[in-house]
């Protein structure tokens, strides 16, 4: 082994390099940055052969004087911070001083750049790093060429032109996204891919992602210590793969586990296993409360307060997709001045959560009859809401009026009939509506148990004990879990050494199979050993007895338990899904109708 030595100059830019420039799109990225942070306001990107071959970046920023030039290009040199204190707060893209060193370590780079207020444009390149007069009216011109020449054995990492022009493309899109009020364009082999004017937010989004992320998106806006907003894709939008997930921390694209999970949890509830959201959200933050320091391409980032930062974004997630589409057409205009209405003419009105029916049932077509026997379509149902039940009391509906009202007040419409047992046909201002009848009957059974199990369940004693055979280990675990069924609403004895009897039920299930449900909660609660019930857990059981309470598919129901259903689905949070992720209802409009019958050509 030879002597302990110090590296030349180049070798050690070229070690330090493999951290910041690990393909073209890396290059692309920093140079980017760099133009962003000095102001730019149109940023011309030019690739050849993925990038690899050449990246050429013009912006219109303030430039960088002459006698500055020559240290852009060396290690630790930086404009942007001086102190430790500025690292810590700091608002720049940038701070390292090492991005331009780094790229002229391991490809031909020029830099030509006149500052503002300078007589002419200078020009350095990374060979002999001697400023020579230019030609440039302003901004900065940053040329990298023949990315690796200098280090074969990284040059043969890069992968086909198409691929890591797939980066730089990424790259490009993840700083367009974050940054709309800049204009920016990408041509590659002198086609141009991106033109995307300076402009608002949504229309860059629509640019990058499409227009129909958008329309079909709903829009976050949460404001208070953190401010979140953005677009995020309904489940029933979602995709098959991770592709479209874009998350941007002070207007810096991160890739970070806090975040994806917070993201996660919202859509926990909601969304297919197989199936990934789209997304694409700003997170505003004081710079002291995140580090940006924690990983050499800046993709991570560390927050002071990560259980905030998280609470923040999954709360503000949770509420806007839990509100069901059918529910957000009540936030109409018109739908609102008869809500307020309404609310004006009784007090009982004022706690109900979804006071249309009394005011609506009179307009809607159809036999509609509202009584407290008939809401009680599954039982619980006049239970749960005993205002409504009054509410509609003895309001018997006129099929007078044919045409139906466009503020009828009532999105899902009325029932028209039932299909083969499983779906409910209804018709609404827009036109059909199908509804999976045991879909959403689950997931507004679950609602329910959700806010009963918050508080103390309401139990339901059985005249009669439902007893019924069970193994061994159904025997044990209802004996070590009795407490937590209890806390569900269940009392589980044992009957006998193979028998368990069931003496009480929760309210809301005192309809179903009790032997069956009984048999796979303690299944679910065997799996899972209690010592306390976790959300997740919470909500896994629920789920469980949700399914087992719902309405059975070839249950025959009268048009106003089908009516009261529809009700209860616009009064419940995410019922546009049931409980697995699957819709619960669709909507075939007028228009759709027509064009499939050929009406009106
Ligand atoms: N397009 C540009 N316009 C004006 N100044 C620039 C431009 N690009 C680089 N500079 C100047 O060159 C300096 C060095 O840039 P470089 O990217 O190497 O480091 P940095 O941006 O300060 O930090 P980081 O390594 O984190 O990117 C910057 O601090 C900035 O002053
Ligand atoms: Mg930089």
């Amino acid at each position: 082994m030879a002597a302990i030595h110090r590296l030349p100059e180049l070798l050690i830019n070229q070690i330090a390099a493999g951290e910041v420039v690990e393909r073209p799109a890396s290059v692309l990225k920093e140079v980017l940055e760099n133009a962003l942070d000095a102001g730019a306001c149109a940023i011309d990107v030019q690739l050849e052969e993925g990038g690899v071959r050449r990246i050429r970046i013009a912006d219109d920023g303030r430039g960088i004087p002459h006698d500055e030039l020559a240290l852009a290009l060396e290690r630790h040199a930086t404009s942007k911070i001086a102190s430790l204190d500025d690292l810590e707060r700091v608002g720049t893209m940038g701070f390292r001083g090492e991005a331009l060193a780094a790229i002229a370590a391991v490809a031909r780079i020029t830099l030509s750049s006149r500052a503002e207020g300078g007589a002419h444009a200078w020009r350095i390149d990374g060979i002999n790093r001697e400023p020579a007069p230019a030609a440039l009216n302003r901004g900065t011109v940053v040329d990298v060429a023949d990315l690796y020449y200098n280090t074969p054995a990284r040059r043969k990492f890069l992968k086909r032109e198409a691929t890591e022009y797939a980066h730089c493309d990424e790259a490009f899109r993840r700083i367009a996204l974050a940054r709309p009020d800049v204009g920016m364009q990408l041509s590659h082999n002198g086609r141009v891919i991106h033109r995307l004017p300076a402009g608002e937010a949504r229309a860059r989004i629509a640019a990058l992602m499409g227009d129909d992320f958008l329309a079909q998106g709903r829009e976050i806006r949460a404001e208070g210590a953190l401010c979140l907003t953005g677009f995020v894709s309904l489940p029933a939008c979602a995709r098959n793969r991770r592709d479209a997930q874009y998350f941007f921390v002070n207007g810096r694209h991160v890739r970070d586990r806090l975040l994806s999970h917070a993201v996660a949890q919202a859509y926990a509830d909601i969304l297919h296993g197989s199936r990934f959201p789209a997304y694409a959200l700003f997170l505003e933050i004081d710079p002291a409360g995140v580090d940006v320091n924690v990983h050499p391409a800046k993709t991570e980032v560390r927050f002071r307060d990560a259980h905030a930062v998280h609470q923040f974004v999954f709360h503000a997630l949770n509420r806007a997709l839990s509100e069901s589409t059918a529910r957000q057409a009540t936030d109409s205009p018109v739908a609102s001045a008869l809500v307020a209405a309404h609310a004006n003419a009784g007090a009982e009105a004022a706690t109900n959560r979804y006071p249309l029916p009394t005011h609506h049932a009179a307009t809607a077509p159809g036999r509609v009859v509202m009584d407290s026997a008939s809401q009680a379509y599954f039982d619980f149902a006049s239970r749960a809401r005993p205002q409504a039940a009054t509410a509609s009391n003895g309001v018997a509906a006129g099929a007078e009026k044919a045409h139906f009202p466009a503020e009828t007040g009532a999105p899902l419409g009325y029932a028209l009939g039932q299909l083969h047992g499983i779906y409910i046909l209804a018709q609404n201002a827009q036109g059909l509506v199908l509804v999976d009848m045991h879909a959403a009957h689950e997931r507004i059974l679950y609602e329910k148990l959700k806010i009963v199990f918050d508080g103390t369940p309401a139990v339901q004693r059985l005249l009669i004990p439902a007893v019924f055979s069970a193994s061994p280990v159904e025997m044990a675990t209802a004996e070590s879990c009795a407490e937590v069924l209890l806390r569900m609403g269940f009392e589980v004895s044992a009957a006998g050494p193979r028998e368990l009897a069931v003496r009480g039920v929760p309210a809301l299930l005192a309809n179903a199979a009790v032997a069956d449900m009984l048999h796979e909660l303690l299944e679910d609660l065997r799996e899972y050993p209690v010592s306390e019930v976790t959300t997740l857990r919470r909500n896994k059981l629920l789920a469980t007895m949700a399914c087992h309470g719902a309405v059975r598919a070839h249950r025959q129901l009268t048009v106003p338990e089908m009516n009261a259903l529809l009700r209860d689905m616009e009064a419940t949070e995410r019922a546009d899904q049931c409980n697995h992720g699957r819709p619960t209802w669709t909507q075939f409009g007028l228009d759709e109708l027509d064009r499939f019958f050929l009406r009106g050509q």
